[in-house]
């Protein structure tokens, strides 16, 4: 069988050191203060709904984001992009923390092109809620549909047909993934706060020539567009 367009997703153990993870811990913890839902009980708090959007502009954040940055480099180079051919800049960045019992619903990330997730905590049982990356293609499915129906005709275990893989949350590691790939959240069964932090990235050309069509031009170049006759400052 030839099993072909694997979707890749970078899993790698950062090995922060233990006092900045603690700093970083407990700045969560701090942004998140007294909340608890977003805004439904069951539903995990996220950063992003609630003002905060700009963990990568934390100092407690600045090495998180050298390890990104690393990461992201070998992950563009092992897809195939060409070395310099691309600028990457993170659009927004946000803490993620699972009260036990909730859950983050299937989405994905319409407004960027990679996103990543790195895990504060987590001890890779899947307890505290796995990431589900939900198969975007499903071709070998045959009839549309038939992969995530009950009482098909297709295997519960049939490898080749999986709706979906599941991912647990693991302590210190990083996983990239495209932004468009739909994603979710398994509900925390753990008796335990998960925190994670996510990061929406835009892929766009470098300053420069632009040599390719389907990029934008480098966001440095971008200008806002008064739509009130006034000229912009
Ligand atoms: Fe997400």
């Amino acid at each position: 069988m030839l099993e072909l367009f694997p979707l890749a997703v970078a899993r790698v153990q950062l090995q922060p050191d233990p006092l900045d993870s603690a700093r970083l811990f407990q700045q969560v913890l701090h942004w998140r203060g007294d909340s608890t839902g977003n805004p439904l009980e069951g539903c995990a708090w996220t950063g992003d709904l609630h003002g905060v959007h700009l963990v990568h502009r934390s100092p407690d954040a600045a090495w998180l984001v050298a390890q990104l940055g690393q990461q992201v480099g070998k992950y563009l180079g092992e897809l195939g992009f060409k070395e310099g051919s691309l600028a990457v800049h993170i659009q927004r960045s946000w803490p993620v923390l699972s009260e036990p019992g909730q859950l983050v619903g299937r989405h994905h990330h319409p407004n960027a092109h990679l996103s990543a997730v790195y895990y504060l905590n987590g001890d890779g049982s899947g307890r505290c809620g796995a990431l589900r990356l939900f198969n975007p293609m499903a071709l070998n499915e045959l009839v549309p549909g038939m992969a995530v129906g009950s009482q098909g005709p297709l295997r519960a275990d049939a490898r080749l047909n999986a709706a979906h893989h599941d991912i647990p949350a693991l302590a210190g590691q990083l996983l990239l993934f495209p932004s468009r790939l739909d994603h979710a959240v398994l509900e925390n069964s753990s008796e335990e706060l998960r925190l994670s932090i996510a990061f929406d990235l835009v892929l766009s050309a470098p300053l420069g020539p632009c040599s390719s069509e389907y990029l934008s031009p480098h966001p440095s170049l971008w200008d806002p567009l008064s739509q009130d006759g006034q000229l912009m400052p």
